[in-house]
């Protein structure tokens, strides 16, 4: 059962226990992933940081866990940034007060050069607890026009902005997010902001943010915001009702990107793939808990308005070319249809199809998803459709990366991405395309 449906091209620990991404960060050519995980159960328990490093994004080396719980409680999510003193970490210290609540905390972690050795600050926490149930996972970034360190922080439902010159002493400066996007029963978990050039040239800032559960396909799912940053408040460019997410399917959370200095053209964002609803339930063996595919974000101008799109790597799209394993494959196709017609993608050699695009009318179109309920899996079964803007051009692209089971879909260049497991009798059997009758347009 363990083997059956570790990816091959995307992380996986050894054993135990993996849920979000942790401390992204690329030194001297070098991808670190660090991860929630507990190295001694398949299911959450006391977190530490688990650590992968890889040189193209493609192949991993699962390095010593970095992060042990200690005196101020176990190590939830967080970041990392490069200085000119080297590599900081940082991460939430949860523990539980003497009745039982959550207490989180802000924790600094100095790296030695080569990320080998991890040492807390004397100072911890650097962010005490300003007396809210939810208060962690931290992202630090560089504000390079204000000069000076941002961190993010979940407040309950919003993301609290701290700002710092040494990375030690933080100074509140606004929060975001009441009546904006969606919100739920569950904190706005693991923020992270990212700067973009949208097609006119104009930078426009992306945050980031889980929600779990009240995600699109239920459960977790990460939605973003775009706005401006002025070093101090984060404004939404968008009415605050837009909802917008970075994946559609039910297995893409908590996402975060590479910490990369001096900046990045195209941050690259990594997300676990699960969902609370189920992640402590899903079939394993040794290990539970995957990593999405690294993906490339960028702006688009779309019918819809300014968008996030994104895309494998060129590392990631020759991993699949070169890769021989059963069960592990990409398949693109330019899907032609007119108004009213359908065509239903059926994976594993199964009967039940998985996808149906279908054209709905002139210039929309929609990728309905549908997984088969699971035992013991509670809200595993789904079926759902997203829309989008059916190309100009008529022919809507379409991509799917699967490696045992782990389906990730890309449509339209990237603008639609839809991310669910599968454990599926054959992960290796072929993908089957079908016309399907026309629907009234
Ligand atoms: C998100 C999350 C974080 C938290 C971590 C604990 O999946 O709930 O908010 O830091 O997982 O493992």
């Amino acid at each position: 059962m363990t083997e059956t449906y570790r990816p091959h091209l995307h992380f996986s620990p050894r054993r135990g226990w993996m849920n979000d991404p942790n401390g992204m960060i690329r030194v001297d050519g070098i991808w670190h992933l660090f991860y929630q995980h507990d190295p001694d159960s398949t299911v959450h328990g006391p977190m530490h940081w688990g650590h992968g490093t890889s040189s193209d994004l493609v192949n991993w080396t699962e390095q010593p866990v970095a992060l042990y719980p200690n005196a101020l409680g176990t190590c939830f999510s967080g970041s990392a940034v490069e200085t000119d003193v080297g590599v900081k970490l940082f991460y939430t210290a949860h523990s539980r007060t003497a009745d039982g609540e959550d207490y989180q905390v802000q924790c600094l972690v100095h790296a030695n050069d080569d990320l080998s050795n991890f040492e807390s600050d004397a100072s911890n926490p650097v962010l005490p607890n300003p007396g809210l149930a939810a208060f962690r996972d931290p992202k630090v970034i560089w504000h390079q026009a204000s000069g000076k360190w941002v961190m993010l922080v979940t407040e309950g439902q919003c993301v609290g902005f701290y700002g710092s010159s040494n990375l030690r002493d933080w100074t509140y400066l606004s929060s975001f997010g009441e009546a904006h996007g969606r919100h739920s029963g569950g904190p706005w978990e693991c923020p992270d902001m990212v700067p973009l050039a949208a097609p006119n040239g104009e930078t426009v800032w992306v945050l980031i943010i889980g929600l779990n559960p009240g995600g699109y396909a239920q459960g977790s799912g990460t939605q973003y915001f775009l706005g401006s940053f002025d070093g101090t408040h984060f404004t939404n460019a968008n009415p605050p009702q837009t909802e917008l997410w970075l994946d559609y399917g039910r297995d893409y959370y908590a996402a975060q990107t590479f910490f990369e200095r001096g900046g990045t053209k195209t941050p690259t964002a990594i997300a676990w793939a699960s969902n609370w609803l189920y992640a402590r339930q899903t079939k394993t063996g040794a290990f539970r808990g995957v990593m999405s595919l690294p993906r490339e974000l960028r702006l688009v101008g779309t019918p819809d308005g300014l968008r996030v799109a994104a895309s494998a790597p060129a590392s990631v799209e020759a991993g699949f070319e070169g890769q021989g394993a059963p069960g592990t494959y990409r398949l693109d196709r330019r899907i032609t249809l007119a108004p009213g017609e359908q065509l239903a993608i059926h994976l594993f050699g199964e009967d039940q199809p998985h996808f149906i695009v279908s054209r709905t009318s002139g210039n929309r179109g929609s990728i309905r998803t549908m997984r088969q309920p699971v035992d013991g899996m509670d809200g595993f079964g789904h079926d759902y459709a997203v829309d989008l803007p059916w190309p100009g051009t008529g022919a809507l692209d379409l991509t799917l990366f699967i490696d045992r089971g782990l389906v990730e879909l890309s449509a339209a260049d990237g603008l639609i991405w839809i991310t669910n497991l599968f454990f599926p009798a054959h992960p290796e059997a072929a993908v089957v395309m079908r016309s399907l009758e026309a629907i009234d347009a």
